[in-house]
């Protein structure tokens, strides 16, 4: 079983305090959230869990954490400057904005049962084009509307990796292939952001560029495009809500030559099955675009430096073959906050106790759960109970996330565990001060276990992995 709609999860995450909107003191800000005490960690876990998998797992990939605001001239070179847009439209009569693209994704403000554009009332513009990139300016002497002072917050974080090419390739002696990977928040201001976290204005990705020599990107991007989806079933996220979606020449952006996009099941609800699925990452092979933009060498076909501005050439010295190139790209490229919502519907799942209550468990990978045990006194006016159920939680913390409470009867503390993840309940109680032995209850067969307090560290350790 997964969620049957976001809005599942919506309230799931407010109640239990993994996703807040954010201003909401102020009426909220339309497309932004914040991450509640459960929600960073699991934030933190999937993070962990990418960076793991990729720069301490492997022996090719090395990390790095650019900035958000880089020289005006990365998105003029980039090319986001000039093509980073969305094709906008505005209805005259209920003065609403849409993306022209999407429209078949929202409805119209005055008939809510037809699309923007489908009632004979509304009156939509020509279609123009809207630029996505966030601006700002830079320095205390600047006026809003200084052309000097005009900066960016960086859309993607892959710029900060190409542009720092060079530098990681000598300090890290580096041969082809290797890649650079990178997590970090990218903004773009989108027309129509909604459904919750899926499309924001502000969010995280993690990307990571795998640098190599042209005739070997083929068959490398699709060792990616397996790979991501080996991760991504990792997570707990079945194959069945998964699906990979070629991208058609027209749909491809400037840099790419191929990007295949790995779609998620956000939309389980939808009747028209085809309408089910969103994109939770894409795979591009962005060819040797971005190194050659960047550097300063090469010219057009007038013999005109494309890049007067840039100071190194960002190409490549092999030193078995004797030439000199641009290496090629292949890009996974992955959103935090698009994978929190993946894992959380995937995990969702109910199920109905002896009295017939419908009880709500997270299903979570336990390396993603944002916390691991909790430990639970079965009297909380016992203090022989709860010193020894807080001693043991102590004994756990240094190696898993384990919390105590003591705020409720044992059901609902154990219904609290289990709908926010939490794969093992370990519970004190009488017979613990005389056996020296603690209940291990399982959050997904709700089994128990006697096991030995001098075990438990042990016997937790080998299910948690
Ligand atoms: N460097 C390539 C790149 O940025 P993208 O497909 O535009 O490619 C990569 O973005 C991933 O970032 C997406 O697959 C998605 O998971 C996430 N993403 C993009 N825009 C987003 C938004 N507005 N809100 C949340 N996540 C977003």
């Amino acid at each position: 079983m997964t969620a049957p709609n976001i809005e599942t999860i919506v309230s799931l995450s407010k109640r239990r305090g993994f996703v807040f909107p954010a201003s909401d003191i102020y009426g909220g800000l339309g497309s932004s959230w914040d991450y509640g005490p459960l929600g960073v960690e699991l934030v933190n876990n999937i993070k962990k869990s990418w960076w793991n998998w990729l720069v301490y797992e492997r022996d090719d990939i090395e990390g790095l954490d650019s900035s958000i605001i880089q020289n005006r001239l990365v998105w003029k070179y980039s090319g986001h400057e000039q093509t980073f847009h969305d094709p906008l439209v505005d209805c005259r009569t209920c003065k609403g904005r849409f993306r022209l693209d999407k429209l078949q994704d929202v409805l119209c403000p005055n008939h809510p049962d037809v699309h923007p554009g489908e009632d004979k009332e509304c009156s939509l513009t020509e279609a123009r084009d809207f630029n996505l990139m966030f601006r700002t300016t830079m320095g205390a002497v600047s006026s809003d509307d200084d052309p000097n002072a005009l900066a960016y917050l960086r859309p993607e974080t892959a710029q900060g990796i190409f542009i720092n090419f060079a530098n990681v390739l000598n300090t890290s002696r580096r041969k082809l292939p290797f890649g650079v990977a990178q997590i970090g928040k990218a903004f773009r201001n989108e027309v129509t952001p909604g459904n919750f976290i899926f499309r924001t204005r502000e969010f995280e990705q993690m990307e990571m560029e795998y640098f190599c020599r042209a005739v070997e990107a083929p068959k490398l991007h699709q060792e990616w495009i397996d790979g991501f989806q080996t991760w991504i079933q990792s997570l707990g996220i079945s194959a069945d809500n998964l699906k990979l979606y070629e991208q058609s020449k027209e749909e491809l952006a400037h840099y790419a030559e191929r990007t295949v996009d790995i779609l998620y099941r956000y939309f389980p609800e939808r009747e028209d099955e085809d309408k089910q699925w969103d994109e939770l990452m894409g795979i591009a092979n962005r060819t040797d675009y971005d190194l050659r933009v960047h550097s300063k060498k090469p010219e057009d076909a007038e013999g005109k430096r494309i890049n007067p501005d840039s100071t190194e050439d960002l190409s490549y010295f092999d030193p078995q073959t004797n030439e000199r190139f641009y290496p090629y790209v292949i890009e996974p490229a992955i959103g935090v906050n698009r994978t929190l919502l993946a894992v959380m519907m995937d995990a969702y799942t109910e199920k109905t106790n002896d009295k017939g209550e419908v009880r709500v468990i997270l299903k979570l990978a336990p390396e993603l759960a944002p916390i691991k045990v909790a430990v639970l006194p079965l009297a909380k006016n016992k203090p022989e109970i709860v010193d020894m159920a807080k001693r043991i939680k102590r004994d756990l913390q240094p190696s898993v996330r384990a919390v105590y409470d003591d705020t409720g009867g044992i059901g609902k503390l154990y219904a609290r565990q289990d709908e926010i993840g939490t794969p093992f309940c370990v519970t004190v109680d009488h017979e613990s001060l005389v056996d020296n032995a603690v209940t291990v209850r399982d959050r997904d067969t709700w089994e128990q276990e006697r096991v030995g307090i001098d075990t438990l560290k042990g016997y937790l350790g080998e299910r948690l992995g």
